[in-house]
């Protein structure tokens, strides 16, 4: 006897089906059908039927059935005028001949680059601000998760490269993702997406030849994917070179701002928690230390705050898959043709997984108590072969933002009623504003820090503003 399909919930509209109260605000009707279905229940979105998952049983099942019964990239086929076949968005055959670059591109030997790039571009940042002021940290984040990808990926001469107008370019790119229209409508949206990748495709050909002309001179993210073989032993063609950083910059640009800007929010929030972090900073990492791995694994911490952050203000809250084969799932069978989601909104919340889940509390990731330990309780990084490749690179990030943010400043939080604003792309915090004051430098560390940290040629150091 086959088993029956998962649950309808209650509130669809004809034709539109649940499609205009996703789009008003998914998370809302995610918690809706949990409390009234359970952990799988059926919507509709116009003509096509969703199944929406939740707790880590079902979790594992989509992660580890994706590639077999469930397929990824139909569910981003919105993606592919945007980023290209790439990783995500190619075909099954295409991904797994592309995996050896992905796996190359972030292992952790490439780390060490890529945390000095964050340690400088985020000291920049700071450097920028000046004595006291006041800004917006969702706002900030956006921009200072550029210059650290550019500087990660490209060099530190990223500006001059990839050339003033590169990011309004992407913003453009960005702008124009649409799960609902056809992209190929004349819209002036998508004619702005068309004309951005050719502004773009002619800046990253330039980059790949200054690279082929001096192959010595350079040791990044382009020359990597310019040297990696695929899986099949060719080199990677230009086109896909482009293809890939672009794809690159579309997982990890927004994604991390937006966790990033509510981390800070989160810790401004509670102060406790915040007093305890910066002890922790105060006793690990004063003013001049280098945040290399060796530092930034001593900072618990952050990295729980981070993690309690994932949990409770997913950036990537849900993930999307389509269902090639029928699919056993609990007590009921999914039908090919039909569409999977997963839902943070929900699986991050479940009492029994974690106590008071409502409530921010870092050290319930603490080696005592140890919530949440199952690898597919938490999805906001994915799970499975296609787990997020860069979440290392953004947890680094994150934890250097923090660190040297609060190591430097006291800062205070203005904005009251901060909400998730859902994008296509990614959810980030309304804005977070918030006044800052730089620390006096005899409040920062003692003189013998800084001389030590000087004699070890601390980066920091040199671009130093005297308070
Ligand atoms: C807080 C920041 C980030 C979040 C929340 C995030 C989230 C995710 C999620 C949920 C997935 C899985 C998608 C799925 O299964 O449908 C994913 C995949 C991926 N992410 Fe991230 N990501 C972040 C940062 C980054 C960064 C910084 C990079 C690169 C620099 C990156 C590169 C990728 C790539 C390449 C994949 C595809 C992996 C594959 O298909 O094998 N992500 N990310």
């Amino acid at each position: 006897m086959t088993k029956p399909l998962p649950p309808m919930l209650s509130g669809g509209l004809p034709v539109f089906g649940h499609a205009l109260e996703m789009l008003g605000n998914r998370e809302k009707l995610f918690k809706r059908g949990h409390a009234e279905k359970g952990d799988l229940f059926a919507i509709k979105l116009g003509p096509k039927n969703v199944v929406v998952i939740t707790g880590a049983e079902n979790n594992r099942m989509m992660y580890t059935e994706t590639d077999k019964s469930l397929n990824m990239q139909d569910g981003y086929a919105f993606l592919k005028k945007s980023v290209g076949e790439v990783l995500f968005t190619a075909s099954k055959e295409d991904y797994y001949n592309q995996r050896p670059v992905l796996q190359e591109i972030f292992r952790r030997e490439r780390m060490t680059s890529y945390v000095q790039a964050m340690n400088i571009e985020v000291q920049r940042w700071l450097d920028s601000l000046g004595k006291t002021g006041e800004i917006d940290i969702t706002k900030e984040m956006l921009r200072l998760t550029q210059y650290v990808a550019g500087h990660a990926f490209v060099g530190a001469n990223f500006q001059a490269e990839l050339g003033e107008d590169f990011w309004e370019c992407y913003a453009d790119i960005s702008a124009s993702l649409d799960p609902i229209l056809p992209p190929n409508l004349p819209l002036p949206k998508f004619i702005r997406r068309d004309r951005a990748r050719k502004v773009i495709y002619s800046r990253l050909e330039s980059v790949i030849r200054t690279r082929r002309q001096n192959p010595d001179r350079y040791d990044d993210l382009i020359t990597a994917l310019m040297t990696t073989p695929l899986k099949d032993g060719s080199l990677i063609p230009d086109e896909l070179i482009i293809n890939m950083f672009i794809a690159f910059i579309f997982a990890g640009h927004e994604t991390t701002a937006g966790q990033a800007a509510w981390l800070i929010a989160l810790l401004l929030q509670h102060p406790a928690y915040l007093e305890q972090l910066k002890s922790e900073i105060h006793a690990n990492a004063p003013y001049g230390t280098a945040l290399d791995g060796a530092t930034l694994s001593r900072l618990e911490h952050v990295y729980m705050a981070i993690d309690e952050t994932t949990r409770m203000r997913p950036s990537a809250d849900t993930q999307i898959r389509t269902v090639d084969q029928p699919l056993d799932m609990g007590d009921y069978e999914i039908p090919a043709g039909w569409m999977m989601m997963v839902s943070g909104a929900t699986s991050h919340f479940l009492p029994d997984v974690f106590k008071n889940p409502e409530r921010f509390d870092p050290l319930r990731f603490s080696a005592e108590r140890g919530e949440g330990k199952n690898p597919f309780a938490i999805v906001g990084f994915g799970g499975g072969m296609h787990k997020c490749t860069g979440m290392n690179f953004a947890k680094n990030e994150m934890a250097i933002i923090t660190t040297l943010l609060f190591q430097q400043f006291d800062v205070q939080l203005l904005s009251e009623d901060i909400r998730v604003v859902m994008g296509n792309g990614a959810n980030h915090p309304s804005a977070v504003r918030v006044r800052y004051q730089r620390k006096p430098l005899s409040e920062l560390t003692d003189a013998a820090t800084i001389k030590a940290a000087v004699e070890g040629g601390c980066p920091h150091i040199t671009r130093q503003v005297t308070p």
